[in-house]
């Protein structure tokens, strides 16, 4: 799957979020290794702490369904859903990135112009991960 079609799913899922407090909304699509995309939105609350952002959105629904490998994921967000610059993933989200990925996984952050490409080693470097570090 081309990064544009993940792009165009990411803003789709964009449209499905629940940011009543902050009003930024946040999409994100993932792409599992057999090509099964699975999308996902911020989800916020009002008492804040339990908040789930688009990226652990869709991680938990792909892994919920037995998913384990991930190519990579897009994400696109911006106030009242209008996308200005692009934006890296919370630490939260990239340690849960970090569960389930290699260090080749990779980040579209998706701007104005179209998006940025990163790595999950360029954006979460010197990790604390199961693989490294617990067997
Ligand atoms: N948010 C995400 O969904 N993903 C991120 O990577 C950063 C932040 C959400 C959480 C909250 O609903 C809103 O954006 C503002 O922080």
């Amino acid at each position: 799957m081309s990064p544009e079609k993940l792009v165009e799913l990411a803003l789709e899922a964009m449209t499905h979020s629940y940011s009543p407090y902050s009003g930024f909304k946040v999409g994100a699509a993932l792409l599992c290794a057999d090509g099964t995309v699975y999308q996902g939105c911020n989800i916020e609350n009002a008492a804040y702490g339990p908040t789930n952002c688009a990226e652990r959105t869709a991680f938990f629904k792909a892994v919920y369904d037995g998913q384990r490998d991930f190519v990579a994921i897009a994400v696109c967000g911006g106030k009242d859903g209008v996308i200005t610059g692009g934006f890296p993933p919370c630490g939260v989200c990239r340690q849960v990135m970090r569960e389930f990925c290699g260090d080749d996984f990779v980040i579209y952050m998706v701007d104005a112009e179209g998006y940025e490409a990163h790595t999950l080693a360029e954006i979460l470097p010197f990790s604390f991960s199961a693989q490294k570090h617990m067997n």
